[in-house]
C-alpha cells in the first residue's frame, strides 16, 4: 500500500497538524508513525486511492515514503531549536556552525578513512611528552576526527527515513552533527601553542562525553523501529557503526590521556579518561597488561551483580600462565571480559551449577624468536602496517605474541535455537520477548544501561560487541557449546608488540 510522509510547515500549530491528519483519515488514509523532530506524520492509503493533502495550505510536502531511499541532507532531522528564530547571538553562531557542518558532510565523507595503526597512537613517544610532541599529537588527532564523524553521519543518513526520524536515532544523529560542528572551526588552523592545545583537549573531552550513551540510545531506537528495519540490516549498521566508534573514541581518548600525562599539564588524576601515572602506560595503552588481574577485578564486579540478581556468588579460578603480560588497551579487555563472565556466571547460576567454578585459562603464545620479531622501538616507521579489516587498527607487529583466554563454564551450553543468533545485535529474540512481555523487560534493561547500571543480561549486544573489540587489533572470539553441559569461549588477542 502506498505510504507517504506528510511534512507540515514549520509554523503549523498543533491544531493544523491535527486537521491535516483528520483530512488524511477522511480520505481513507491510516496514520502510521508520528514524528517528534519534524512536524509531520506517515500516512498509508489503500492501493489506488487519491488524496488532496498537497492542497492543504499548512502542508509543506507530501513525499512517497521511500524507506529504502538514501537519506538526503534535506531530510536531516534538525534540532528542535532550528525551527525557531535564533534567540541570541551565541545561539545564532551555533546554528550557523551546524548548518556549515551539515554542508560539509558529503565532502568529508568522501575522503577515505585513515587506517589507523597502533603505531600511530604511540608515535609521539612515551609520556611525559614534551610540549612539541603534545602539539603534534593534537594536530594528528584533529586530522582524523572530522572525516571519521562525517562517515558516521553519512551512514545514519543512509538509514530509512522513518528510522532516522525516531527520536532516539535522531538524538544520536544530532550528537554527531554537533560534535562535527565543534571540530570544524579548528580545521584550517594550526594548533601551535599550548593554549590552543588545552582548548582542543576540552573539545575532545566534551566529544567523548557526548557519545558515552550511544549504545543504549541506539538500542532503544532500533527496538522502537523494529517494524521498519530488518534485524539483518540493524546488525549490519550497528556492526559498522560500533566498530568505527571504537576507533574514534580511542583516538580522542588517547590524546586526552597524553595531555594529562605530559609535562606541560602533568596531572593524571584530573584526566577524564584513564591515564594512570604508571610507567607502563602510553596514553590509554598499558604496555604490561596482566590479563589475570583484569579477570579478577571484572570477576568481582560480575559476582556482585549476580549476588544482587540471584543472591548467589559463583566462583572462578584462573589457571595457565596467570603472570603473562602484553601490550593492550585495558578498557577494551575489561569490556570483553566483563561481558564474557556475565554470560558464564548467568548460565552457571541458572543451570544450578554454582558449585562448579568457572575456569579461566590464560595461555601466552610463545614469543617469536626470529630476528626483529615483536620488538618495536618508538621511532616507528610512518607507513601503515598491514590494515586489518577496513577500519581496524593494525597491531604494532604482526609477529607479536598473543594471548588466548579460555572461559569455561558448566552452565548447560547454548541451545541449538539460540546458537545461530548469538553474533547478531539480538533483535529476533529481543523483539519476540518484547512482544510477549509487553516491552517492559527490554526497555528496563536499556534504561538500566543508560543509567550506568549493569544488568547481567539483556541487550544481546555482549557477544557481537566483544567480538568487535577483540577484532579491532586483529584478535577474535570463538564459542564452543556443549549443549546440556557447558560452554567454552576462546578469546584470542593479538599482542600489539613490545614497545621499548
Ligand atoms: N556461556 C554461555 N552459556 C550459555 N548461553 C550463553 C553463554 N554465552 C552466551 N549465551 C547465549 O547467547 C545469548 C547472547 O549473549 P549476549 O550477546 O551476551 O547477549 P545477552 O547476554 O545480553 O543476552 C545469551 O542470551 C545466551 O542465550
Ligand atoms: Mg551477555
Amino acid at each position: 500500500m502506498p505510504s507517504y510522509i506528510v511534512t507540515l510547515k514549520e509554523d503549523a500549530t498543533d491544531e493544523q497538524i491535527a486537521a491535516a491528519k483528520k483530512q488524511a483519515q477522511e480520505q481513507g488514509g491510516k496514520i502510521g508513525h508520528e514524528y517528534g523532530i519534524i512536524k509531520g506524520f506517515q500516512v498509508i492509503f489503500p492501493e489506488g486511492s487519491v488524496h488532496s493533502l498537497d492542497s492543504n495550505e499548512h502542508v509543506k510536502a507530501v513525499e512517497a515514503d521511500g524507506e529504502q531511499q538514501p537519506y538526503s541532507s534535506r531530510h536531516a532531522p534538525k534540532e528542535p531549536s532550528t525551527s525557531h528564530p535564533p534567540r541570541d547571538a551565541e545561539h545564532g553562531r551555533r546554528h550557523a556552525r551546524r548548518s556549515e557542518a551539515e554542508d560539509q558532510v558529503p565532502m568529508l565523507a568522501k575522503q577515505p578513512l585513515h587506517s589507523l595503526s597502533l603505531a600511530d597512537l604511540v608515535k609521539h613517544g612515551r609520556p611525559p611528552l614534551s610540549a612539541e610532541a603534545l602539539l603534534s599529537s593534537a594536530r594528528f588527532t584533529l586530522s582524523l576526527l572530522p572525516i571519521r564523524l562525517a562517515h558516521r553521519i553519512q551512514a545514519l543518513r543512509n538509514l530509512p527515513y522513518i528510522v532516522v526520524s525516531n527520536k532516539n536515532i535522531s538524538k544520536i544523529y544530532n550528537n554527531y552533527q554537533h560534535s562535527l560542528s565543534t571540530l570544524l572551526p579548528w580545521q584550517g588552523r594550526t594548533i601551535s601553542n599550548l593554549e590552543d592545545e588545552i582548548r582542543f583537549t576540552e573539545v575532545l573531552a566534551e566529544l567523548v562525553q557526548t557519545h558515552t550513551d550511544t549504545i543504549p540510545i541506539l538500542a532503544r531506537g532500533f527496538l522502537e523501529c523494529r517494524k521498519y528495519i530488518s534485524a539483518t540490516e540493524v546488525t549490519r549498521f550497528l556492526d559498522e557503526h560500533l566498530r568505527a566508534r571504537i576507533g574514534t573514541r580511542l583516538v580522542a581518548e588517547q590524546h586526552i590521556a597524553l595531555h594529562f600525562s605530559s609535562q606541560p599539564h602533568f596531572d593524571p588524576g584530573a584526566s577524564p579518561t584513564p591515564c594512570p601515572e604508571h610507567p607502563s602506560y602510553i596514553g590509554v595503552i598499558d604496555t604490561a597488561l596482566r590479563p589475570a588481574s583484569v579477570v579478577d577485578s571484572c570477576g568481582g564486579f560480575v559476582a556482585d551483580i549476580c549476588e544482587l540478581n540471584y543472591g548467589v556468588r559463583p566462583e572462578w579460578v584462573i589457571d595457565g600462565e596467570a603472570d603473562t603480560t602484553f601490550a593492550f588497551v585495558p578498557m577494551h579487555l575489561e569490556y570483553i571480559v566483563t561481558e564474557l563472565l556475565k554470560n558464564a556466571f548467568r548460565a552457571t547460576v541458572e543451570n544450578h551449577m554454582n558449585r562448579e567454578p568457572i575456569v579461566i585459562t590464560i595461555a601466552a603464545e610463545p614469543p617469536d624468536m626470529r630476528p626483529h620479531a615483536s620488538h618495536i622501538g618508538l621511532s616507528l616507521p610512518t607507513e601503515t602496517r598491514g590494515a586489518f579489516g577496513g577500519d581496524a587498527i593494525a597491531p604494532l607487529d604482526d609477529n607479536a605474541p598473543g594471548v588466548t583466554i579460555r572461559i569455561r563454564d558448566r552452565g548447560g551450553g547454548i541451545s541449538p535455537e539460540v546458537l545461530p543468533h548469538i553474533w547478531g545485535y539480538s533483535f529476533t529474540t529481543f523483539s519476540e520477548a518484547d512482544e510477549v512481555l509487553g516491552g517492559d523487560d527490554a526497555l528496563s534493561v536499556i534504561s538500566n544501561a543508560s543509567n550506568g547500571n549493569s544488568s547481567i543480561a539483556g541487550l544481546g549486544y555482549g557477544l557481537p560487541l566483544s567480538r568487535a573489540y577483540a577484532e579491532y587489533f586483529g584478535g577474535g572470539i570463538g564459542v564452543q557449546s556443549l549443549h546440556g553441559w557447558g560452554t567454552d569461549v576462546y578469546l584470542k588477542l593479538k599482542g600489539v608488540g613490545k614497545i621499548e
